[in-house]
């Protein structure tokens, strides 16, 4: 097997990524892992998800001679991929961020939405982000307890729920002047309640997610470093996780078809 991407996330979340990765890179080999045994990364502290970033890296440059990682998840981005890119300096990285810049372009009435986790919304690079558009937009940034954890379990509705709460709580949507036009999702994990959060918010409201720019910035880099990998032959996609093999199986299943 010619060396693969490594794409890794605290659980099923970083699957939507995949998924642009995989239609953007068809002929590329993928080792996802998945760190189930230790999610939800979002409610823990900064340390916790470093130490984890950094044993992940290590144990897919060792075991899997992996030639670029794409971190899928906004959390350990936002906490841990400024050390990652101090510790592997050879490794073509991309990191996930919600999409703040983009709501920018898009949003009518300039009032924007932001879900993601509580470290991600209580990060330093967050805030930065925040603070260089805050002049040309209003975000209401809501932490969402919980969410990750119901999408990961698959607990219907438990998602439901916590979609109508966190809603409720950044509203009110709608394309009107001062109404919330645009929802950015901050959690790789949220594209996967994608329907029941458009439901909740109307169908007017934009729903911005990460994957397909990620995918284009991966190939940019593995284009700069002259590893792209072409031909017709589909690549393979090999999934770790140090959860249930089975869960984290159903959900490529049941989202990617693999
Ligand atoms: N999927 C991760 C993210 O994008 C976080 C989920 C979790 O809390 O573990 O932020």
């Amino acid at each position: 097997m010619a060396s693969p991407i490594g794409v890794f996330d605290s659980g099923v979340g970083g699957l939507s990524i995949l998924k642009a990765l995989r239609a953007e890179l068809p002929a590329e080999d993928f080792v996802y892992l998945a760190d189930a045994g230790f999610a939800p990364y979002g409610e823990r502290g900064d340390a916790f998800v470093i130490d984890r970033t950094r044993a992940i890296v290590q144990q897919l440059r060792d075991e899997h001679g992996i030639k670029a990682l794409v971190v899928a998840c906004n959390t350990a981005t936002a906490a841990a991929i400024h050390l990652v890119r101090v510790e592997h300096p050879d490794l073509p990285l991309v990191g996930v961020e919600p999409a703040l810049k983009p709501a920018v372009a898009l949003s009518k009435t300039g009032r924007i939405g932001v879900m993601a986790t509580r470290v991600t919304v209580g990060s330093a690079k967050l805030r930065a982000l925040h603070d260089s558009l805050k002049d040309q937009a209003e975000f209401v940034l809501q932490p969402c307890d919980g969410l990750a954890d119901a999408i990961q379990n698959h607990d219907d509705a438990q998602i439901g729920a916590l979609c109508a709460q966190y809603t409720r709580a950044i509203g009110p949507f709608g394309m009107q002047p001062g109404q919330i036009d645009t929802l950015v999702l901050g959690c790789t994990h949220y594209a996967f309640a994608w329907d029941e959060l458009q439901a909740l918010v109307g169908p007017d409201v934009r729903l911005i997610e990460t994957g397909e720019p990620v995918a284009r910035q991966t190939r940019r880099l593995l284009e700069a470093a002259g590893q792209l990998r072409q031909g017709a032959m589909p690549g393979r996609v090999t999934l770790l996780t140090t959860g249930e093999q089975a869960a984290l199986e159903a959900a490529a299943l049941r989202w990617l078809s693999l």
